[in-house]
């Protein structure tokens, strides 16, 4: 997600903004730029890419000024590229700004701006901002930024400059992160802290609909109305990688809290404000060409395999279209039937998984229409679908996936609910009950969080075995799939996921005295059976855990430990469940002593076949 950093004072900006922008890399990028008041006037120099490609250029032509701003994009409006990079100017290029978030009344302010003579060079809604701001100016540029607020919805951080004020640097906070760094003679703006931790401790937190006017000798808080306000300075005393990791241990543990914000983030604008339909603007495809789909063809690798797992039972249940799932290594070597009524989804969390890319190539090749799931715009996978359906899960670090994969389920929710009300499968009503619902799992993710202590004891009695096996019926078999694999690729401890019923087939064989057994049973219809399968494995000396949905007390009595997860819809049941699986296999890790965030073998983006 994109970064900000700022800086006025009496060194030479341009090394204290590359600095502070190489701390925000973590949070994943595509390309960056820095606009700094030079003896020429403001000058700006971007490029897409990496921070070293920006450094290239400036080694060649440096900006040299004391009062500057960078940023490091990540593509939303528009794609990854020189002009569409921030910092934005105007067309008299007296005014530069830098921005993240979204400003969603962007379009009518460009054709109001078009209308009256600004000529506009790139996609963003960023640089309908510095159009708007230098066409409020009137000689006070803090008046023009309130002014240009007051017309401007969406949620945003922003960083300004002018060459009419070349000492002030105007920063504001409206749902989006910044921080104001206070420093001797100096002072900054940062997306995050680690932006500025190299040249001050001191910082002021901004609260949404803050802003704050900083010029070297000092720094002024006020409203965006215009009342001034007076703040204690906050004393950071963590280190750069602590605040990086906004004070958790990893980063794997830090996505698996941030994901009520992702389900917030990826439902978004898609449910209209009614709060009964979904609204998928961005999908090309007809309305005519969906009542043409005769299958589904979900194909995607590891994890994001697994939430396509899950979308098959979506989509078949509210859409009535038969689904496929493969792992995009097999798909095209096996010669899949695809049709021109095939539509075939791809889900990546990085879009650039060689794998998932191949497999793209092949139904395209075979006249499939491509939908992708991804989490990063503008990447190989985004690029070449037909239609992206974006998930707004911010940048995932740690190898294991957590909260890029719960944003895949709520894309799936949302797609099949989309199809389901285009097509007619389900009536309006239930529509509505189950975007009702899906509202409400944010806060039901955050409930079961507050239960990790549980689950941090599982953990360290599991962490001692060296097999264990999950079991699960129906949907609840896809999401004990996804727990095993998290517990693997990052315990070591091998597991198995089964389907409950599928145990006496053979695998029972492997059950033995004290063995841990995950039960995951969140399906009313299968629950009583379920019972029966870990009476089964009981039975023959299993130690079993399981988790249901509350309210279901039978399954108390016949496990040993017992972890009730807040009721759903059934089939929102995995954006729930799979949550204490992610914990287990964090907190298993730990007890092992692994390194969590970059487990042994693995790699975050698999380029490779
Ligand atoms: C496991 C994990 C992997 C990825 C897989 C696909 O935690 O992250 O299994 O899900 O490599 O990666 P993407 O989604 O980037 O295509």
């Amino acid at each position: 997600m994109c970064g900000i950093v700022g800086y006025v004072g009496k060194r030479d900006s341009q090394n204290i903004l590359i600095e502070g922008l190489k701390k925000l890399e973590y949070r994943g990028y595509d390309s960056a730029g820095l606009a700094v008041f030079t003896s020429d006037g403001l000058q700006i120099t971007k490029s897409m890419g990496r921070l070293v490609n920006l450094e290239n250029v400036l080694a060649d032509a440096p900006l040299a000024g004391f009062i500057g701003i960078g940023h490091t994009r990540w593509a939303t409006h528009g794609k990854p590229s020189d002009v569409n990079s921030h910092p934005h100017t105007d067309n008299s290029k007296k005014f530069s700004v830098v921005h993240n978030g979204i400003i969603e009344n962007y379009m009518s302010l460009k054709e109001e701006l078009a209308a009256s003579g600004h000529v506009f060079v790139s996609e963003t809604d960023t640089e309908v901002i510095s159009h708007l701001i230098a066409s409020l100016y009137e000689g006070d540029i803090v008046k023009a930024v309130q002014k240009a607020i007051t017309r401007m919805t969406g949620a945003f951080a922003l960083g300004v400059l002018t060459e009419y004020e070349p000492d002030k640097l105007v920063a504001v906070r409206f749902f989006s992160p910044l921080i104001i760094g206070v420093g001797e003679g100096e002072n900054f703006i940062g997306s995050d802290i680690p932006a500025i931790l190299d040249y001050t401790r001191n910082v002021y937190i901004l609260n949404d609909g803050e802003m704050a006017v900083l010029t070297k000798d000092g720094v002024e808080l006020m409203t965006l109305e215009g009342n001034f306000i007076s703040r204690e300075l906050f004393h950071v005393d963590w280190d750069i990688v602590t605040a990086e990791k906004a004070g958790f241990d990893h980063f794997m543990l830090k996505e698996i809290y941030e994901q009520p914000k992702a389900y917030r983030d990826t439902m978004g604008s898609r449910i209209d404000p009614s709060g009964k339909r979904i609204v998928m603007n961005e999908l090309k495809m007809t309305d005519e060409y969906i009542h043409r789909i005769q299958q589904i063809h979900i194909v995607a690798c590891g994890t994001a395999y697994h939430a396509g797992m899950v979308g098959k039972s979506i989509i078949e249940k509210l859409a009535r279209i038969p689904v496929e799932t493969d792992v995009a290594s097999e798909y095209r070597y096996r010669s899949p039937i695809i049709t021109p009524n095939t539509l075939v989804v791809v889900v990546s969390q990085s879009g650039e998984t060689a794998d998932t890319l191949a497999a793209l190539r092949e139904a395209k090749r075979c006249g499939a229409r491509v939908v992708a799931i991804t989490n990063v715009v503008g990447s190989s996978v985004a690029r070449e679908a037909d239609d992206v359906i974006v998930t707004w899960a911010g940048p995932e670090i740690a190898v294991a996936s957590t909260k890029a994969y719960t944003s895949q389920l709520i894309a799936f929710y949302l797609f099949g609910l989309y199809l389901a009300q285009t097509l007619g499968t389900q009536d309006e009503a239930y529509i509505a009950d189950v975007v009702t619902e899906l509202k409400l799992l944010p806060d039901k993710v955050e409930q079961i969080l507050q239960h990790a202590e549980i689950i941090k004891e599982w953990a360290e009695q599991i962490s001692t075995h060296d097999n264990l096996f999950f079991i699960g019926r129906g949907i609840d078999y896809a999401v004990v799939l996804e727990g095993s694999l998290k517990l693997k690729e990052i315990s070591y401890i091998h597991s198995e996921a089964y389907p409950s019923g599928e145990l006496k087939h053979g695998t029972l064989a492997l059950i033995e005295e004290g063995i841990p057994v995950i039960a995951l049973a969140t399906q009313p219809e299968l629950f009583e059976k379920t019972v029966s399968n870990i009476k089964e494995v009981k039975a023959r000396g299993a130690y079993v855990f399981g988790i249901h949905t509350l309210g279901e007390t039978e399954l108390v009595k016949a496990v040993d430990q017992v972890l009730e997860i807040p009721q759903t819809i059934p089939l929102l049941s995995p954006a729930l469940s799979v949550v204490p699986l992610q914990l287990l296999a964090y907190y298993a890790s730990l007890a092992r002593g692994n390194d969590v965030d970059k487990p042994r073998n693995l790699a975050k983006s698999v380029t490779v076949e």
